[in-house]
């Protein structure tokens, strides 16, 4: 008996563990308007963060959590990607596309 609960616990465990989404799954729906790289600011405009520095992780966190609450009408496509996103969640993303090559 001792044996059967510890194995659901153990794989309760390993479930939730692979439920929790990587900075690369996180940004596949990205990819449709900022590009297969992550680099593009989509209609043409001039993309300041999506190309890499050192900055990079830091304002990416700061421009995803100010999207989450836009002050203006044309930035309201990128509200409805990152609106539901947690912390932690938007964590993941700034550092997967700021390792990106
Ligand atoms: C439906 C198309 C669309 C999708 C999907 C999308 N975005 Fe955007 N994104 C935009 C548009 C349009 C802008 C420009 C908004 C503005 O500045 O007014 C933008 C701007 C941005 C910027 C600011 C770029 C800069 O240089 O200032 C970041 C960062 C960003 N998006 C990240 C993301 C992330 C992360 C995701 C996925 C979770 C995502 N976007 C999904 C359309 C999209």
């Amino acid at each position: 008996m001792k044996k059967i609960i510890l194995t659901t616990v153990v794989g309760l465990g390993l479930c939730s563990n692979l439920m929790a989404s990587t900075g690369e799954q996180l940004t596949q729906k990205c990819k449709s308007c900022h590009g297969i790289n992550l680099k593009k600011a989509p209609f043409g405009r001039a993309s300041h963060v999506l190309k890499k520095d050192e900055n990079t992780y830091k304002v990416l966190i700061e421009k995803i959590k100010y999207f989450q609450n836009p002050e203006e009408d044309d930035e309201m496509v990128m509200k409805y990607q990152v609106n539901k996103l947690t912390y932690t969640e938007i964590e993941k993303i700034a550092k997967y596309i700021s390792e990106l090559k």
